[in-house]
């Protein structure tokens, strides 16, 4: 869990705990079957073009982030955190390739059992991604100031998806509603075509 250099990110670099954890065996095998890295995310793209304090830039569930890339590139520190050494791999590579390695520290842990850093930071990113206890951990995370975007499945999506399991995905009113009350919410938002909903909250400052 502890925080690795990109240079570190391989199969024999793997926690002992995460060696046969599910999520990272079904990730590792479908980014194997997916080369390259996720685009950057249009929530990514609008959060980092909003005010933001001092601060780095925490990425959960990153995947091969190209939002991580983005936020790196103009400049801010970004932890990426995923159970996928693969995917970190990839994000590292592409990172050192791009000449942004010193600034995204890539931590391979289990979101369920990891725990942000104080003092924080300036935005909080999340996609593709749903846990009610992840999100309050995450919410508490951001700086004064700060942003918290965030985008997952709703319930709808289980109606193109029904092995889609229910836990996965938003109830109504999701996440907005589970805000703590220092969040202003600037937008949330559902794309009916993809079965997501984007939340943006700013954290008053
Ligand atoms: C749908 S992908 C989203 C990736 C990226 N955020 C994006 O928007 O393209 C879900 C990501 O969550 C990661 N993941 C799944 N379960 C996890 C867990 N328990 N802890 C940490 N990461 C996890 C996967 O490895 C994968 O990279």
């Amino acid at each position: 869990m502890d925080p690795v250099s990109p240079e570190s990110v391989s199969p024999e670099s793997v926690p002992p705990d995460l060696a046969g954890h599910p999520d990272r065996l079904r990730w590792n095998a479908k980014y194997g079957d997916a080369p390259g890295l996720s685009p950057v995310h249009p929530l990514a793209r609008r959060a980092l073009a909003e005010g933001l304090p001092d601060g780095g830039v925490l990425d959960l569930a990153s995947g091969p982030s190209g939002s991580a890339l983005l936020a790196a590139a103009a400049g801010r520190a970004v932890t990426a955190v995923d159970v996928s050494e693969v995917a970190l791999g990839r994000l590292g590579a592409e990172a050192r390739r791009r000449g942004l390695d010193r600034l995204i520290t890539l931590v391979q842990a289990d979101l369920g059992g990891w725990r942000p850093s104080p003092p924080g930071y300036a935005l909080v990113l999340c996609t593709g991604f749903w846990d009610r206890a992840v999100f309050g951990r995450a919410a508490g995370a951001v700086l004064p100031g700060g942003l918290l975007a965030w985008e997952a499945f709703t319930e709808d999506a289980r109606r193109d998806r029904p092995h889609l399991p229910a836990e996965w995905c938003l109830g109504p009113g999701e996440p907005a509603s589970l805000l703590p009350s220092a969040h202003t919410v600037l937008q949330q938002a559902d794309t009916p075509a993809t079965g997501k909903r984007a939340l943006l909250a700013r954290r008053s400052a």
